[in-house]
């Protein structure tokens, strides 16, 4: 037995290395997760040595020369913990494929369990057969296809793959039907200690199913659709003497091999697929040529997961504002496209009406969309309620102190524009933030002052399903409050507020909320400088918290000497203490937020330069590089005009920065260039 495991299918030992953090908006998406690898379930689930579990055995199938797995109806219990495969995860990915080749061998009545993924109480996705129906469950929802492939006691694969929208199953690589999954997007399905479970739908009772021989999952939206050619080809039938086996999983890892052979694939075959252990890549055969298959796994609004290196930085585009820009929010609106909004505001002596107005992204450039009242603008933030669009901006008001109000207006689907909503009082507003906690929406703002003091509450509402606005949740005392960040660890909710100012120093400390018993309360403290952001971000599974320290006023500078200069300080959350420790400190220059963005797999950090004199030497834009124990290391420089905001975003396979001018009319878009890989 334990000779035959050795020669069983060692598929898949795949190091391809996925990086799924999300780069538009400030906070990671939490329900990506860095690190999932493509994953054979029967090579997780039963041990290389040794016995095999009861109910399971081996068979050489003499004809596909491959080893396969039977499983017995009433005694198997194979499962594993999802946490295996789903590494430092949540919620389970939201796009996946899943392939197994199977071929049954008696008759069946009942419903066949191949594969189900869930805990004692639900079902997150299972796939089942009858004589009838092969039936994919995702979220106890089913989704039914009509059994043509898996009638006669032959080999076929199958594979599912689920998308944003929905779910596309093949069979044997010829037939491909696609089925609508009705779903939330992202759905946010809790992991909740869930375990793959193999070959049964329930721990001890499993089926006569007949040979499994492999049995993938692969974090990718498209993985069971690209494994196949575009269409059969005309000739697969002429040589009857070699009929073709399509769709076959071949074994293709041996020791010694050094990848696909080359009698897997004769001219006759199409749709084979394998795993190239050395070229890392699922392959497909195509009439006898083995194709190189990609495996997209790109999440909506992320940098694209290409082995890429970033080269250089150029200027693409300039965008005209109606004044200098604090703020700049992109977003993608399903059906519609990328959209760019910028917090504007005029000089006050201006006789002009305040504006911001949104741009909209169109052959490769920013045009004019929509213009929208506000007043003094400092953020823009954009979301997503139950398919409903979302824009709220944070109004300064006429003066510091004074009341403002600020609005969150609402996309009209049939006009096509956004339309006013609901207004919130606020005092001196400077930044909202949106969050999700239990499919319940946050929207959180961030009061600076009111009347001559700074301390204030900043306020968080909660949207209200029956009355379909936002009501006030709770209130907190801030001070000099610029900025609100969300952020998820462990399933622990927290909330940073930038602190700026408490109207004699700049020196004040920043404040780090954890939600507890449905409020937020303190968690800790952080010396700060002039906060104006906080940038949440994962590397790995390391937790970190940059804070953007703007400005230096204050009796510890009595001389008022070179108040733009300040540290800026990474912090890193230490996971046994539970708090954020100093990680490294770097020297900033007028820098109001920090934006963390990864490409292929590079982590980056871009720093802010609102007041650049970039005539005066060495206030450059600077962007860092992670360079693990080395920790950030400047690595580009850019000569750009005063910038208060970045954001990356992406359309098609470039990769385009933007930034917001503090102090002009002119705000830019830049391109990034990359090393040929
Ligand atoms: C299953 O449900 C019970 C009761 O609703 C709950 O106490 C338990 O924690 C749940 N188990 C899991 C693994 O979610
Ligand atoms: C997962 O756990 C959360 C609480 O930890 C609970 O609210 C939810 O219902 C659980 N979901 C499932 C599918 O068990
Ligand atoms: C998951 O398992 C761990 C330890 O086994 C337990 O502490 C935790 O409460 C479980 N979570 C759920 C949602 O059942
Ligand atoms: C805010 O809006 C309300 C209602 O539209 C209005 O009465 C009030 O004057 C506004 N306040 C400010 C400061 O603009
Ligand atoms: C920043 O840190 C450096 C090195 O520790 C120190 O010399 C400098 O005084 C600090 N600057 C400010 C503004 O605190």
């Amino acid at each position: 037995m334990d000779l035959l495991l050795m020669f069983k299918n060692i598929l898949f030992l795949l190091y391809l290395n996925f990086k799924c953090e999300k780069v538009n908006g400030n906070t990671l998406d939490p329900t990506l997760c860095a690190g999932i690898l493509p994953a054979d379930l029967l090579e997780e689930s039963i041990p290389k040595y040794g016995f095999l579990p009861s109910g399971v055995s081996v068979l050489y199938d003499t004809n596909s020369h491959a080893h396969a797995y039977r499983f017995s109806r009433n005694n198997v219990d194979l499962q594993f913990p999802v946490s295996k495969i789903f590494k430092n995860c949540l919620f389970f990915p939201d796009e996946f494929s899943i392939f197994f080749v199977i071929k049954h061998e008696s008759v069946y009545d009942k419903k066949e369990c191949i594969l189900r993924i869930g805990n004692k109480n639900s079902t997150l996705v299972s796939i089942q057969f009858s004589r009838k129906y092969i039936i994919f469950t995702y979220n106890n929802r089913k989704v039914q296809y009509r059994n043509f492939a898996l009638k006669d006691k032959k080999w076929h694969s199958v594979g599912f793959s689920v998308s944003s929208t929905d779910i596309t199953m093949t069979t044997d690589c010829i037939n491909k039907r696609r089925k609508r999954l009705k779903r939330k997007w992202p759905s946010i399905l809790p992991l909740n200690n869930s375990t793959f479970q193999i070959a049964s739908c329930a721990p001890g009772h499993g089926v006569t199913l007949g040979q499994i021989k492999d049995l993938i999952f692969i974090p990718g939206a498209d993985a069971a659709v690209r494994a196949c050619p575009p269409k059969t080809p005309q000739h697969r039938h002429l040589d009857n003497r070699l009929p073709a086996v399509p769709g076959r999983l071949i074994d293709i890892y041996r020791i010694g091999s050094p990848g696909p052979r080359w009698d897997d694939c004769t001219w006759t075959d199409v749709g084979n697929i394998a795993y190239d252990l050395h070229a890392k890549s699922l392959k497909v055969c195509v009439n006898g040529i083995w194709q190189h298959v990609t495996v997209n796994i790109q999440a909506p609004s992320k940098v694209p997961n290409l082995p890429r290196r970033l080269d250089y930085i150029d200027f693409h585009q300039d965008i005209r504002t109606p004044g200098p820009s604090i703020d700049v929010e992109v977003f993608t609106i399903k059906g519609e496209g990328i959209f760019a909004v910028f917090a504007s505001s005029r000089p006050k002596k201006s006789r002009k009406k305040d504006i911001s107005i949104i741009y909209k992204w169109r052959k490769k450039r920013f045009v004019f969309y929509q213009r929208m009242d506000t007043d003094a603008a400092q953020c823009w933030k954009f979301f997503t309620i139950d398919n409903n669009f979302f824009l709220a901006v944070a109004n300064y008001g006429k003066a510091s102190g004074v009341q403002s109000n600020s609005t969150i207006y609402k996309w009209h689907k049939r006009r096509k524009k956004f339309k006013e909503f609901q207004t919130i009082l606020t005092w001196t507003a400077r930044d909202f933030e949106h969050f999700v906690i239990n499919d319940e929406n946050y929207l959180a703002v961030t009061n600076y002052a009111k009347g001559a003091s700074h301390k204030v509450d900043s306020e968080i509402y909660k949207w209200s399903t029956k009355l379909r606005r936002f009501e006030l949740f709770q209130s907190l005392l801030t001070t000099g409050a610029y900025d609100w960040t969300y952020f998820r660890v462990n399933g622990y909710h927290f909330l940073a507020a930038a602190q700026a100012f408490d109207g004699f120093s700049t020196l004040i400390d920043s404040n780090i909320y954890v939600l507890q018993d449905k409020k937020f309360v303190l968690f800790q403290t952080i010396e700060t400088n002039g906060a104006t952001d906080v940038e949440f971000f994962k590397i790995g599974d390391s937790i970190f918290l940059a804070v953007a320290n703007a400005y230096n006023y204050g009796p510890q500078n009595i001389n008022k000497k070179q108040e733009y200069f300040t540290n800026s300080t990474i912090y890193k959350l230490d996971k046994g203490r539970r708090v954020f420790k100093t990680f490294q400190t770097i020297q900033t220059f007028s820098a109001v937020d920090w934006e963390f963005v990864t490409i292929g797999d590079e982590h980056f950090l871009i720093v802010s330069n609102a007041q650049n004199r970039a005539l005066e030497g060495d206030h450059l834009t600077s962007i860092y590089k992670w360079r693990g124990v080395e920790k950030f290391v400047r690595v580009h420089q850019m000569d750009v005009l005063p910038n208060a905001d970045w954001e990356i975003f992406t359309y098609k396979k470039d990769v385009y920065f933007l930034y917001s001018n503090a102090k002009g009319k002119t705000s830019q878009v830049l391109k990034a260039y990359f090393m040929p890989p």
